[in-house]
C-alpha cells in the first residue's frame, strides 16, 4: 500500500488543518485509536466518557491490528494512540510497527507516564514519528493537583527523553480558570523544556469538563488577557515555537465544524471496539455505533447508520436549514448540541441563530461571579469509582434548555 503519508501534522491542531483541505472525498483521513480507557491521571477535564469505568473487554492486539490495515485500507493517513494512556498497554510497539509499516504518520498522545528510555527506544524503534506529552501547568502543585497525582518532575524527564530521541517536542496543555493566569510561566516552561509546538487548548466543556464546567470555563478577563499575552510572546519567541492557542467554543457567536463534518474525516475506535465519528458521540440516544468485532470499518463508515445520521446537511432543522453559513459549520456539533439541548439535531447552541443560545450565554455570566455565586459541588476527579457513580444518576445533569 503505497498512500503518501501526509506532511507531519505535529499537533491536533495542525492535523485538522492539514486534513481540512482534503476533507471534500469522505474517506477517514484520522484514525484516533482510544487503545485503553485505564490512566494513572485523574484529570478534572478529561475527555474520556464520564461513565468510562462501564467499559470493558479491550480490544486485543489482533484486533488492533485489523483495525489499523481496515482504516488504512479505506485510506486513513494518520493514526494517533490515545486513551486513557497509551503506555499502559505492553503491545503499543506492536502496534506502532504495524502503523508505520502500513504507511501511517503515526502520533502517541500521552501524560508521559511509563515512558521509561527502554520504552522510548523501543517506540522508536518502531517508527512513532510523534509525540504529544501533556502538562497540567507549570507548577508542580497545580501539575500534580489537577491530575491527583505527583507526576510533575515525571514530565520534565520525559519532555528531555523526547528530545533526546530527536522527536519533535509537541506540548499540550489544557487552559482553564485555574491556569490561564499562568499562561506567561507555562510558556516559558514550554521554552525551557525546548518545546517545537505549544498546544494552549481552552477546555471544551464535554464528558468530566462539563462536570467541573463552574469551576473551570475561564472568566472574560482572563481569556482576553491570556491570549494577548499567548500574541506577545508569539512576537516575541518568532518561528522558535508554533504555540496554537484555542479559544473555549462558549465564548464564539459560531460554532465550530466539529470534526470537520460528521462522518468526514475523522474516525475514532475505543477501546472495547466501538467505532464513532467523534470521541463522545457514544452518549447520543437513538443512534448505534457498530462495533469492529462484528463489521468491517468500510461497511462501518459508509453503511451504518450512526455514521450518516448527521452527515451533510440533510438532517438540517431551522435555524441551520435557511442558514447561509451552514457549509461553513454545518451546524455545529452534534454533541454540544445534544448536551446543552437535549436534541442533537439542534444548531449547536453556541450559535447566536440558536433559539438556545442562553444556555451557553448563561454559562458565560456564571463564569464572571465570584466563586461563592458560581460553584455547585466540589471539583469531580476522574477515576473509576466517580465514573461508576456518576454513571447512575448521581450527577449533576448538564444543563439543558427545553427543545
Ligand atoms: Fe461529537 Fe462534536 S464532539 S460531534
Amino acid at each position: 500500500m503505497d498512500i503518501e503519508a501526509p506532511q507531519a501534522a505535529p499537533t491536533q491542531q495542525g492535523a485538522m488543518q492539514a486534513t481540512s483541505m482534503q476533507a471534500t472525498n469522505g474517506t477517514p483521513l484520522w484514525l484516533l485509536a482510544e487503545i485503553t480507557y485505564r490512566c494513572p491521571l485523574h484529570c478534572v477535564y478529561c475527555y474520556n466518557p464520564v461513565d468510562f469505568a462501564q467499559t470493558e473487554n479491550e480490544l486485543d492486539t489482533e484486533g488492533w491490528l485489523r483495525v489499523l490495515r481496515e482504516a488504512r485500507a479505506l485510506g486513513s493517513v494518520q493514526c494517533g494512540f490515545s486513551g486513557g494512556e497509551p503506555l499502559v498497554r505492553d503491545d503499543l510497539e506492536v502496534l506502532v510497527a504495524e502503523a508505520h509499516r502500513l504507511g501511517y504518520y503515526t502520533n502517541m498522545l500521552t501524560s508521559g507516564v511509563g515512558l521509561t528510555a527502554e520504552r522510548a527506544a523501543r517506540l522508536k524503534e518502531a517508527g512513532l514519528d510523534h509525540i504529544q506529552l501533556s502538562f497540567q501547568d507549570s507548577t508542580r502543585e497545580m501539575n500534580d493537583f489537577l491530575s491527583h497525582t505527583k507526576t510533575f518532575e515525571l514530565k520534565q524527564r520525559v519532555a528531555k527523553l523526547i528530545k533526546d530521541n530527536g522527536w519533535p517536542m509537541v506540548m499540550n496543555v489544557v487552559i482553564h480558570r485555574m491556569n490561564a493566569d499562568y499562561i506567561d510561566k507555562i510558556i516559558e516552561m514550554a521554552v525551557e523544556l525546548k518545546a517545537e509546538y505549544l498546544e494552549l487548548a481552552n477546555s471544551q466543556y464535554y464528558s468530566w469538563a462539563l462536570v467541573n464546567r463552574d469551576h473551570l470555563l475561564p472568566s472574560r478577563e482572563q481569556l482576553i488577557r491570556a491570549e494577548r499575552i499567548t500574541n506577545e510572546y508569539r512576537a516575541r519567541l518568532g518561528d522558535s515555537i508554533r504555540m496554537f492557542f484555542v479559544v473555549p467554543d462558549y465564548y464564539e457567536n459560531r460554532p465550530k465544524k466539529c470534526m470537520n463534518g460528521w462522518g468526514n474525516v475523522f474516525l475514532t475506535i475505543t477501546p472495547d471496539g466501538t467505532a464513532l465519528p467523534c470521541h463522545t458521540a457514544k452518549m447520543l440516544p437513538g443512534l448505534t455505533f457498530p462495533n469492529v468485532r462484528d463489521m468491517d470499518l468500510r461497511s462501518i463508515w459508509y453503511d451504518s447508520d450512526g455514521f450518516n445520521r448527521f452527515r451533510g446537511k440533510g438532517w438540517m432543522k431551522e435555524p441551520c436549514r435557511s442558514c447561509p453559513e451552514q457549509d461553513k459549520d454545518l451546524g455545529g456539533c452534534r454533541c454540544q448540541a445534544y448536551m446543552l439541548t437535549g436534541d442533537a439535531a439542534n444548531a449547536d447552541p453556541v450559535c447566536d441563530k440558536s433559539l438556545h443560545h442562553r444556555v451557553v450565554t448563561e454559562a458565560v455570566e456564571k463564569a464572571q461571579l465570584p466563586e461563592a455565586r458560581r460553584v455547585e459541588h466540589p471539583l469531580i476527579f476522574r477515576g473509576p469509582n466517580e465514573s461508576r457513580r456518576l454513571s447512575h444518576g448521581a450527577a449533576a445533569a448538564p444543563e439543558r434548555t427545553p427543545a
